[in-house]
């Protein structure tokens, strides 16, 4: 869990113009500040992440990479001291091409060099792009900097763009090297860049949906330290409503994602920020069995309504339910049967929703199946106002 600076100031590099905003160490302490002060770092967002363009065009004469002088003048080593000063960590941003994919120094033929720049520098978590690089080569490369990585002896999270740049699974039939993600990676972005707005959010949870049913090996590869991952939380940006701002949330945490920030910490709603220090839903997100939530079926079509379970470490079903037509309340039916559950389980909601008309009104609210809140032992009949979610946790009752 952390921020990541690209979604909203991606290469910002103007600093006359715009200092509150460009990609400099102002914009990353003052990020960082907030997120203590704002309850995020309590939450369990600890990685403050430079995306690209903080590097300086050239490396130095040492062929060692460096920021931009102008925009970190006090140095990578000097920030890293101010995170773990807070109790955050820093996470940073490289390419494993010639060049990132804003045009500054690649990893290309440094791979070990770079491997050690970060770990002298006290990074705990690399970004690795995939620009300007053969993807042919990727199953050599992101492997060979897994393995530097790991020999300078300092744990470091490693995030591989891999996927994103090979052939898209659902469209092609092209086979994703999961097994190979799993062993050098941590986590890995699948599919497209998010965008701010709902169509870009909308378009990677259909992908989530159909990846599930069509790419083998894309539910079972998650676990504790390997990851599939959806991009950033696009929360507290415009172009997404509240409601779809929980469905974000409640999707990510079944999908067991990454919650990556990518907003303005310091200019946020407080109903945008409730979202996203919902305590219930990061509890599951971040469930220790790390599994990755299945797809249970889709309603109409993937485009339409999903239903999800994920199953967490001590038992408990976790369900979502995804309304996504744009602009229509709808009921979605699910049956126990299809949830494999039984009609003594106990579930709790996390949003209010209405059942057979009638509203339900606290989430939170723990009902024994087929008595106050449903009216059928083997059918949940659940209305989702549009674009929104409705996310439940089942416990086997005891
Ligand atoms: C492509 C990545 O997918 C984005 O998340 C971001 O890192 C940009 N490159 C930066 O150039």
């Amino acid at each position: 869990m952390g921020w990541l600076s690209w979604e909203k100031f991606r290469c910002n590099v103007d600093c006359t113009h715009d200092p509150a905003n460009c990609i400099s160490e102002h914009l990353f302490l003052e990020t960082a500040d907030r997120m203590v002060e704002d309850g995020f770092q309590d939450a369990g967002y600890e990685y403050v992440i430079i995306d690209d363009c903080w590097l300086a065009k050239e490396r130095n004469g040492d062929g060692k990479l460096q920021p931009d002088p102008d925009r970190f003048p006090a140095g990578m080593p000097a920030f890293a001291r101010y995170l773990h000063d807070r109790d955050l960590k820093f996470g940073i941003y490289g390419d494993i091409g010639t060049k990132t994919c804003g045009g500054y120094p690649g990893m290309a033929e440094h791979l070990k060099r770079d491997a050690q720049t970060y770990a002298d520098w006290g990074v705990d978590y690399l970004k690795v792009d995939g620009c300007y690089a053969d993807t042919d080569t990727y199953s050599e490369t992101y492997p060979e900097l897994g393995a530097a990585l790991n020999a300078t002896g300092r744990s470091i999270v490693y995030s591989c763009s891999w996927p994103a740049y090979l052939p898209d699974p659902v469209q092609t039939g092209f086979q994703i090297p999961y097994r190979a993600l799993r062993k050098h990676c941590n986590l890995w972005r699948n599919w497209l860049d998010i965008q701010s707005d709902w169509a870009s959010l909308k378009s990677i949870i259909i992908f989530w949906a159909e990846a599930s049913l069509h790419s083998k090996g894309f539910t079972d590869v998650a676990g504790p330290g390997a990851f599939n991952d959806p991009d950033m939380l696009i929360i507290g940006n415009e172009g997404i409503t509240d409601d779809q701002a929980k469905l974000q949330m409640g999707a990510w945490a079944i999908f067991a994602a990454p919650l990556i920030m990518g907003n303005d910490v310091r200019n946020l709603t407080e109903t945008q920020r409730a979202i996203l220090l919902n305590r219930d839903v990061i509890a599951i997100d971040q469930d220790p069995a790390g599994r990755q939530g299945s797809l249970v079926k889709c309603v109409g079509s993937c485009e339409e309504g999903q239903v999800w379970k994920r199953q967490l470490h001590n038992g408990d079903l976790v369900v979502g339910i995804f309304n996504l037509k744009n602009s229509a309340s709808r009921e979605l039916c699910v049956s126990w049967d299809e949830l494999e559950m039984g009609a003594d389980s106990v579930y709790k909601t996390f949003e209010p929703y209405q059942k057979c008309g009638e509203t339900v009104p606290l989430p939170g609210s723990c009902c024994p199946i087929g008595f106050s809140c449903l009216p059928h032992p083997d059918e949940g009949i659940l209305k989702c106002s549009e674009n929104a979610n409705a996310t439940f946790a089942f416990a086997p009752s005891s």
